[in-house]
């Protein structure tokens, strides 16, 4: 049936209004209309389209195609795709630099592209008068595979470009990735159903990429961003990258929005920098930076290696999942008899640093990762976080002699292992587990809890081993020459740890209150304690209800609480170090608690020169709030380096914003 115009102009608005929909729900992720709005244009197309004949293969109904390939074809590229070359370290962008000016014969300061190194599989888009005609793999860089029928089912990559009137050929370079939460969501699904899990986002990609059904790679949530353009035939283009980026954005295409110009390769290393910081915020696999002259007439002028161009080179990060094998399990006594299966791997260097064990927190975990001794396993370590084994790649061949159980009696004091609740096991020898009174005296000397300097962790399962003490108590009585006799300890550190240990009993109320180790009593806890009791009497005193009443505590860590000051070993144990001289005070020297009453805070990014505990704990103690999230109920957020979403959030909401510097005199002005 042939359609009148009426049909024809709707059907033309149908599609401009669902490519606009799809534009702000794929690249930009920020939706005008609800789901069941858009699915109603949608329906709607389908239905004109049937009814009056009007598919076209750039229509946004015709992402996924119905029929499975028989086989790739193989497409030539016109124009080589090439490789980048790496460098691990400053100098070597330096270097870097230098020949480029030393081809260049002039010593001006240059400008780049700065952009992140994605990680996920080249392609390359070809536009023939502003439709997507097709996409190829890189392959060797000369000859790669046509992928059309997938990369179509990419929603953010447009079939036809925002161009109007474009005529000529338009090659568009760039990386097809898979994101961490679409990643996170497909393997959730995976675990779920019982389905094989994928290895990492970069392999899943891969794998969607290279499927014969487009079916199939419509199911993995692939995106793109473009980085550059190959071949340019009939159309006007600018003469700088950073220009040609915005002209492809306002065409439609997805182009990284953390990229950056710079002036000189010191700028370059700035940005790398604060890539390096937010690399975990972002919501996409990087490992590393590009770093790209900006100027395509000087790109031309440089020209390229065999395989790599001279006007480009890649700064690698360290990566941050690696594979590794498990070697063996241990089982390790906490503070309060907690038994925690802990990893020991085969070593290996991930995230800037050497791991050779991790903690698997607890047997549920054990089973949910169906990990057994000699497994392959990836391990993953982000930022400062520990690391952690993320999944099993490949299970031991001969599994019999790797299942990891439970000890039944602890391996410090061969007490019966209990099961408590629903995942914890726990030795029952109490203060007779040596483990147990090494790690409460190692606790009670941390730095957040007394801070005794030069009472290591070594040090501590020392002088349990040699009975010289068995609770904290015992701290305050030990002698120079008891400590000198110990190995590699000298008479001056000796003294050095007396006048320590000595100098610790003049301590904060909340500090002290931490330093016992009550259970799921963390340092805000035992600062919220303080400023409500203002006395360690009255903190002993109370009941469980009463704790409840203090914001923040609930009915488990109020009972926790209660019980620990109704067992007479406690108080027997407070009373010896009371005796022993102990001065507590309510508040550190000078603050005043009420300063920042009524305010909210919240910590973004990373803080460089006090741990991020101790900034919350410093702003209750000045009456603050410390909340985990942006709202309009903050009052300032506090924004390291690598800041990401509740810095943006805090700027749209027209939050004040400080960093760190600013934090920490405002911090001090309020001490005095
Ligand atoms: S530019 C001639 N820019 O890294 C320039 N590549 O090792 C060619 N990659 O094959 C690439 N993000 O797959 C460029 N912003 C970016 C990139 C990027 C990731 C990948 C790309 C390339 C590989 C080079």
């Amino acid at each position: 049936m042939t359609a009148p115009d009426k049909i024809l102009q709707e059907v033309a608005a149908l599609r401009r209004e669902i490519n606009y929909h799809n534009r702000l729900y794929y690249t930009l992720d920020s939706p005008e209309i609800p789901d069941a709005d858009y699915d109603a244009l949608f329906d709607r197309l389908t239905e004109l389209e049937q009814e009056y004949d009007l598919v076209t293969p750039e229509s946004p109904t015709r992402r996924v195609g119905s029929e499975p390939l028989a086989q790739f074809t193989q497409i030539t590229h016109e124009q080589p795709m090439l490789s980048l070359d790496k460098v691990f370290n400053e100098q070597d962008l330096q270097d870097f630099e230098s020949r480029i000016k030393k081809r260049l014969d002039s010593e001006a300061d240059l400008e780049y592209s700065c952009e992140p190194k994605v990680d996920g599989i080249a392609v390359s888009l070809l536009y023939v008068d502003g439709v997507l005609t097709r996409a190829a793999t890189r392959g060797d860089g000369l000859t790669g595979e046509d992928i059309t029928h997938n990369v179509r089912t990419i929603h953010s990559i447009p079939l036809r470009l925002d161009a109007q009137g474009m005529t000529g050929r338009l090659e568009v370079r760039g990386e097809i990735y898979l994101g961490k939460a679409g990643f996170e969501k497909l393997n959730n699904r995976a675990e779920r159903e019982g389905g094989k899990v994928f290895v990492n986002p970069r392999n899943t990609a891969a794998g969607a990429v290279r499927q014969l059904d487009p079916r199939k790679a419509a199911r993995i949530p692939l995106q793109m961003f473009c980085y550059s353009i190959g071949l340019v035939d009939g159309v006007e283009m600018p003469g700088r990258l950073g220009d040609v980026f915005e002209l492809l954005e306002a065409w439609g295409l997805p182009v990284n929005p953390d990229r950056s110009a710079r002036t000189g390769i010191d700028g370059c290393l700035d940005y790398c920098l604060d890539l390096l910081n937010k690399r975990n915020a972002l919501n996409y696999e990087i490992d590393g930076a590009v770093i790209k002259v900006n100027d395509l007439s000087i790109q031309r002028e440089l020209g390229q290696n065999a395989r790599t161009p001279r006007w480009a080179m890649a700064y690698k990060f360290p990566a941050e999942e690696k594979s590794t094998q498990v070697l063996g399990v241990e089982f390790q006594v906490g503070r309060t008899g907690t038994i925690t299966p802990v990893a020991r791997l085969k070593p290996v260097f991930v995230g800037g640093v050497t791991v050779s064990n991790t903690t698997l927190h607890n047997m549920d975990e054990v089973e949910r990762l169906g990990l057994r001794v000699g497994d392959s396993v990836i391990v993953r370590r982000a930022g400062d976080v520990i690391p952690k084994i993320i999944r099993v790649i490949a299970p031991e061949k001969n599994p019999a002699p790797g299942a990891i159980v439970m000890p039944s009696r602890c391996p410090a004091c061969h007490s019966p292992v209990l099961k408590e609740g629903e995942v914890l096991y726990k030795c029952s020898g109490g203060l007779i587990c040596p483990a147990q009174r090494k790690e409460a005296v190692k606790h009670f000397a941390s730095r957040s809890a007394l801070d005794i300097e030069g009472l290591g962790d070594r040090l501590v399962e020392i002088l349990v081993d040699q009975d010289l003490i068995s609770t904290v108590a015992d701290l305050y009585r030990l002698e120079v020459s008891q400590i000198s006799a110990l190995e590699r300890m000298g008479p001056k550190s000796a003294q050095n740890l007396v006048a320590a240990i000595e100098k610790s009993k003049q301590v904060t109320l909340a500090r002290f209150l931490y330093a016992l180790g009550i259970r799921e009593v963390g340092e805000a806890t035992a600062q919220a304690l303080a400023n409500h009791h203002q006395a360690l009497q009255s903190v002993i005193d109370a009941s469980a209800a009463d704790h409840e009443q203090i914001p923040d505590i609930g009915p488990i860590v109020a009972s926790h609480i209660e019980t620990f000051f109704r067992q007479e070993h406690n108080l027997s144990l407070i009373d010896q170090l009371l005796q022993c001289g102990f001065v507590l005070e309510q508040r550190t020297s000078g603050e005043n608690s009420n300063a920042l009453a009524g305010q909210t805070f919240v910590l973004t990014g990373s803080l460089e020169q006090m741990p991020r505990n101790e900034a919350k704990v410093r702003l209750q103690a000045l009456g603050a709030k410390v909340a985990g999230s942006v709202s309009k109920n903050t009052s300032v957020v506090v924004a390291g380096p690598g800041a990401g979403s509740k810095r943006a959030k805090a700027e749209a909401l027209g939050i004040k914003i400080i960093d760190e510097g600013e934090f920490l005199a405002l911090i001090q002005s309020l001490n005095h």
